[in-house]
C-alpha cells in the first residue's frame, strides 16, 4: 500500500506514519494544485489537512486513492459527493478536538468582552500610565446570554462550560433539536439568536450550505453591547458586514480565530481595536494534534485492510 502525507505533522504522527511506509511532506508549506492532482493518481492513501484543497475536477482523472483522512473535523476543502463519485472513502478526526476549540472559543470571549487584547497591546507598547477608574472598560460575563449557531459536539461544549462555568444563560439556532443535560433553548432563526444574546458563537461546519449563514440580517439584528466569537470557519460569518459593524461601533466587538480567505486577514479588520483575532488556533494543543493523527492513521489502516473507516464523514 502506498500512503501520502501533505503536511509536517507532530513528530510521533509522523513516526507511526514512516512506520507504515508513509512519503511525507515534511513542511508546512501548502502543496501546489498540480501535485494534489497527482497524488490522487499515485496513492492508495491521502492524509491531508486544512488548506489542501480537493475540488470536484481533482476526481474527474483516474484515481487510485482509495482513502482521504483529513487531519481535522472540518472538510470543507474537500468535495466529499465528488470523492465518493469516485470511489473515495474521506474521513475525519471528530471528537478529539471538541473541547480544545470550545476552550478557545471560551478564551475568545473572556479576551472580547474584558478587552483583554486591547490591554496587553497598551502594556506591550509601553503605553500604561497607570490604573484609573475608567480605563478600558469591558463586559461582565456571568448570567449574560450565550448564543450558539450550530449545535454539534463543539457548540455544546463551549454551551456547556459557559453554562456551569459562568452562568450563561443558552440559547441556540440549529436544525434539529438537540437534547442536552443543561438548561438551553432552540430558537427558529439565527437572527432570533443575535437578538437575544449577548455574545454570540459560530460553531457551524463551513461549506456551501452555511456560507454567510451569519450574514448581514444577522449581524445588523445584534445587540449594541453583542460580540460575536468564530472558531469554525470564516465563511459561515459575512466578514465584510461584520468589518464594517465593527467600524461602526454597531456592535461591541468580535473574537475571530477564522477567516473568510484564510490566511488573509483584511487590513480593516486588523486595523480595530474591538476585535480580537488569532491564527486559527482551536485545536492547536500538542496532545489533540497528536490524537487527531493518530485517528487519521486509524483510518486509513481500516480501509486498507478492508474495514470500515471508523470515522467516514
Ligand atoms: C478542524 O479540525 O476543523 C480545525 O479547524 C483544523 O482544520
Amino acid at each position: 500500500m502506498s500512503l501520502f502525507v501533505t503536511r509536517r505533522l507532530p513528530e510521533r504522527v509522523m513516526a507511526r506514519a514512516r512506520a507504515m511506509g508513509a512519503e511525507i511532506h515534511d513542511s508546512d508549506e501548502v502543496l501546489p494544485d498540480a501535485e494534489r492532482a497527482r497524488l490522487l493518481g499515485a496513492y492508495d492513501a491521502i492524509l491531508c489537512t486544512l488548506g489542501d484543497t480537493f475540488p470536484a475536477d481533482m476526481f474527474e482523472g483516474s484515481v487510485k486513492t482509495r482513502v482521504i483522512a483529513n487531519f481535522g473535523v472540518g472538510y470543507n476543502h474537500i468535495d466529499a459527493d465528488a470523492a465518493k463519485a469516485a470511489g473515495v472513502i474521506v474521513t475525519n478526526t471528530p471528537g478529539v478536538l471538541t473541547d480544545a476549540t470550545a476552550d478557545l472559543a471560551m478564551t475568545l470571549m473572556l479576551m472580547t468582552l474584558r478587552r483583554a487584547a486591547e490591554g496587553e497591546r497598551l502594556v506591550r507598547a509601553g503605553d500604561w500610565t497607570g490604573w484609573t477608574p475608567t480605563q478600558m472598560l469591558g463586559q461582565g460575563i456571568t448570567g449574560k446570554t450565550l448564543g450558539i449557531v450550530g449545535f454539534g459536539r463543539i457548540g455544546q461544549a463551549m454551551a456547556r462550560k459557559a453554562h456551569h462555568g459562568f452562568g450563561m444563560e443558552i440559547v441556540y439556532y440549529n436544525r434539529s433539536e438537540k437534547q442536552v443535560d443543561f438548561p438551553a433553548r432552540r430558537l427558529p432563526t439565527v437572527e432570533d439568536v443575535a437578538q437575544e444574546a449577548d455574545v454570540v458563537a459560530i460553531h457551524a461546519p463551513g461549506g456551501a450550505d452555511t456560507r454567510h449563514l451569519f450574514g448581514a440580517a444577522a449581524i445588523a439584528a445584534m445587540k449594541p453591547t453583542g460580540v460575536l466569537i468564530n472558531t469554525a470557519r470564516g465563511d459561515v460569518v459575512d466578514e465584510t458586514a461584520l468589518i464594517a459593524a465593527l467600524e461602526e461601533h454597531r456592535i461591541a466587538g468580535a473574537g475571530l480565530d477564522v477567516y473568510e480567505h484564510e490566511p488573509t486577514v483584511p487590513d480593516r479588520l486588523r486595523a480595530l481595536d474591538n476585535a480580537v483575532l488569532l491564527p486559527h488556533l482551536g485545536s492547536a494543543t500538542l496532545e489533540v494534534r497528536e490524537a487527531m493523527g493518530m485517528m487519521a492513521l486509524d483510518n486509513i489502516e481500516a480501509v486498507l485492510a478492508g474495514r470500515p473507516a471508523p470515522n467516514p464523514v
